[in-house]
């Protein structure tokens, strides 16, 4: 089903961003929400990626791993339109061709992406950084300034309890744990309405209780938005395991649920070792 279209807001943010496309929503139909079908990236002549091919349902909380190398980033940067691919198909929903959108266009369709260094504006409170995130339009800024509507406020609140930042909503960003940066980053890619949420190594320097917090953020937004998180904390993504793809020189090993990789020879042998 088409989880992604009822969001929310969806009308007001697309007549904000212009992009006609969003109108209706990303239409997901039955080929999933991404299709990746035989991506190639080579640099230098090395493939980085090689016929990579991955389909992910709307809704879905799909972890990535694989060894050092393997292509997990370059795959979200063809996926955000930083990497453009030497050859093969990528689609967000039925209608948005990655390979010819440019990077703006493809976040302003729905696609944010969590970079691991936390980019948040150090001097303003968790409150601030999520009504600066809501009008990322940087023509806008100025309306920082501006009246907030209840209905905005409302939704920096919902994103704070969703977060779990509500009780910090005046402390200063900077102010915050490593941990708690990075989730007022997910929040904050949260109030631009994504439908796809890309996260590369979101729990890379947390303590454990910071992980284990993330894993319960992560499977509480999985429905609502379609999650991709690549992992290389294994015990992180066991937590959260629905579905799991490996990487390995570019394409797509194994794919399966957790106890199916971890029991897949050729898994064993390349990655998780023995
Ligand atoms: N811009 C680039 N120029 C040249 N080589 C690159 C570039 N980006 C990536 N590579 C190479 O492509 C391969 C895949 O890199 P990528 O960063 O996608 O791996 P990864 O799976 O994310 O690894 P890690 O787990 O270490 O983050 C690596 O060998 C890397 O050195
Ligand atoms: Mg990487």
């Amino acid at each position: 089903m088409n989880a992604t279209v009822a969001r929310e807001n969806w009308d007001d943010a697309s007549a904000a961003s212009g992009m006609r496309v969003l109108a209706s929503g990303v239409d997901t139909g039955n080929t999933g929400i991404l299709y990746l079908d035989a991506i190639s990236v080579s640099f230098d002549g090395f493939k980085a990626l090689n016929e990579l091919s991955l389909l992910i349902d709307a809704g879905e909380l799909r972890c990535v791993i694989g060894p050092n190398g393997a292509g997990k980033t370059t795959m979200m940067d063809v996926i955000t339109g930083k990497t453009r691919p030497d050859t093969g198909t990528a689609f967000f929903g039925q209608t948005i061709d990655l390979t010819r959108f440019t990077e703006a266009e493809i976040a302003t369709a729905g696609i944010g992406r969590k970079f691991q260094k936390p980019t948040v504006f150090e001097h303003h409170t968790v409150f601030e950084n999520l009504e600066l995130a809501q009008k990322c339009d940087k023509r806008v800024w100025p309306t920082l300034r501006a009246r907030l509507d209840s209905e905005a406020r409302d939704r920096i609140a919902a994103t704070m309890e969703t977060i779990k930042l509500l009780p910090e909503a005046s402390r200063l960003a900077g102010l915050l744990s490593h941990g708690q940066k990075q989730w007022l980053e997910i929040g904050m890619l949260l109030m631009q309405e994504p439908q796809l949420l890309l996260l590369d190594e979101p729990v890379a320097g947390m303590t454990d209780d910071e992980s284990m917090r993330s894993a319960d953020l992560f499977l509480s937004l999985a429905g609502k938005y379609t999650l991709i998180v690549v992992e290389h904390d294994m015990e992180f993504v066991e937590r959260i395991a629905q579905k799991v793809t490996v990487l390995h020189e570019g394409s797509v090993l194994a794919e399966g649920t957790m106890d199916q990789i971890q029991q897949n020879e050729q898994v064993i042998e390349v990655f998780l070792g023995r």
